[in-house]
């Protein structure tokens, strides 16, 4: 089966967030059943040194305001295929944002133009290479069943909706710069309240949908949770499949993990006492009898990290710590700048985007806290899970998918991996780390809930089974 997978972002190139751990990791697990992926992103600054070194193999004269062409290279195990259009992609800073902290102003073009060159990869083929079927992800992606079906093109497509927050809305006077025919401005197609959506136009026209949990799957067809899709999720119900993400074992195993000060796995745990040691170093952290906490995370509403501020007191009361690393809202950063300050050495920010710093707090923390008010799959918890740093989650999507709370049945059974509660509320998440700190206290309980963590399966290899069915089923 070859496979054309079309994303915005991709790890380790250009990250920022899960959807590039899952689209730098599933064309692998899938190439262990068989398939063969190609992997289409935008050739941002970061990769200029890849398309220096690949091959050109699709060229465009007239690209949504330039000259534009696809360069083919193999990295990191991955045949990447890049979209190369400097007026459109070769921009400093932030992927999405401009300097001043908002859209583009070009986003429909530039994402357009990801999804025009998707469609033309399938149309055309690449010397003799032509997907069976494309896997568009997110809005980015969300016009590739758009461009193929106004030009008759019945290639499958898959669209994975990795968070419906964002949905690519633009005014419908950019139909003839998008290069979208009149005739797909409908309700069936892609006009959302008199404008443009690329999601809707991908939950429309898409031969399948899919998204990143059982869970949120059900949750989307709620108006609480669709964010106006909920009709038309509805409505495509039949067609919609949750299906869990995995990590890459690769790059996230506490045993091989280069950026830990000690590696360690189930048979000696001794080492992450060394990378606790210095995590507390790095946030200025003084011992305590608690547990140490950590937060790696965007910092948007949708992480619930506010609720998190309003807890502090209590964590600190307990004798816990927290380590916080993150960034985004204004208001967020400045809440736990402030918070490091007020609870000096008791709790430590650092606002950045750091990979390798992640990883050290996987390794060196005792549980990760992700209070999510909504969550699609979250990954960072089954990195919480594999590095034996036990998750702390809001009871929603992909968190109540993957994390078994350690109430008294699941003690009781053996089979508690974390601590679950409802999402969105600061006095359910109080009460979470309350229990937490407890659990702590009873080192038995706690060092065998780490190990039955670490062994929970969080691999790809059972969702790119279930991708594989999902690809069987669109190409009918
Ligand atoms: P989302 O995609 O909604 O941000 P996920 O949990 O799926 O949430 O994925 C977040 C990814 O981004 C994880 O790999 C996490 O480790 C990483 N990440 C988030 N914030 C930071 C940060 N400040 N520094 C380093 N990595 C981060
Ligand atoms: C989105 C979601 C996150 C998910 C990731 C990868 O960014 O917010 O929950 O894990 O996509 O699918």
């Amino acid at each position: 089966m070859r496979l054309l997978f079309v994303a915005s972002e991709c790890a380790p190139f250009v990250k920022t967030g899960g959807l590039a751990d899952v689209i730098g990791a599933v064309p692998k697990a899938l190439a262990g059943v068989g398939a063969e992926v190609r992997v289409l992103i935008p050739a941002y600054p970061a990769l200029a040194r890849l398309v220096a070194k690949g091959t050109p193999v699709m060229r465009f004269d007239d690209f949504f305001g330039g000259a534009g062409r696809i360069v083919a290279v193999k990295a990191e195990g991955l045949d990447l295929l890049l979209l190369d259009a400097p007026h459109l992609f070769d921009r400093p800073g932030n992927i999405y944002l401009g300097p001043d902290g908002k859209d583009w102003p070009d986003n429909d073009l530039r994402f357009g133009a990801l999804s025009f060159a998707g469609a033309q990869v399938a149309q055309q083929g690449l010397d003799g290479w032509q997907p069976d079927l494309i896997h568009a992800h997110d809005w980015q992606a969300g016009l590739v069943p758009a461009y193929l079906r106004q030009a008759g093109d019945r290639t499958p497509v898959v669209t994975t909706i990795h968070n419906i927050a964002f949905q690519g809305v633009f005014g419908a006077d950019r139909l003839d710069a998008l290069r979208l025919k009149s005739a797909l401005f409908t309700q069936e197609g892609i006009e959302y309240y008199g404008q443009i959506s690329f999601l809707k136009a991908a939950l429309q026209l898409s031969d399948r949908i899919t998204t990143v949990s059982p869970t949120y799957a059900a949750e989307l067809m709620t108006p609480e949770f669709g964010m106006g899709m909920d009709g038309i999720l509805r409505a495509r119900a039949g067609d919609l499949t949750g299906i869990l993400n995995g990590i890459d074992l690769d790059a996230w195993s506490p045993d091989t993990d280069p950026d830990l000060i000690a590696p360690y796995s189930t048979r000696s745990l001794k080492g992450k006492a060394r990378n606790r040691a210095e995590v507390m170093r790095r946030f200025d952290l003084t011992e305590g009898r608690g547990p140490l906490f950590c937060v790696i995370s965007r910092l948007t509403a949708q992480k619930g990290l506010d609720l998190l501020l309003d807890c502090l007191p209590g964590l600190v009361g307990q004798g816990a710590k927290l380590a916080l690393l993150g960034s985004g809202e204004p208001g967020l950063e400045r809440g736990f700048v402030g918070a490091a300050s007020r609870f000096k050495g008791s709790v430590g920010t650092i606002i950045g985007y750091d990979e390798a710093l992640s990883h050290l707090m996987q390794g060196g923390s005792d549980a990760i806290l992700i209070p999510s008010r909504f969550e699609p799959c979250g990954l960072t918890q089954l990195y919480g899970l594999r590095y034996g740093t036990l998750p702390v989650v809001a009871r929603t999507g992909g968190l109540a998918d993957t994390v078994i709370d350690a109430n008294d049945a699941g003690l009781q059974a053996g089979c508690a991996t974390g601590v679950q509660f409802p999402p969105g509320s600061a006095t359910m998440l109080g009460h979470a780390i309350g229990r937490t700190c407890a659990l702590y206290r009873e080192r038995k309980v706690w060092q065998g809930m780490m190990r039955r963590a670490m062994r929970h399966p969080v691999g790809w290899d059972r969702s790119a089974a279930e991708y594989l069915d999902v690809y069987r089923a669109a190409m009918g």
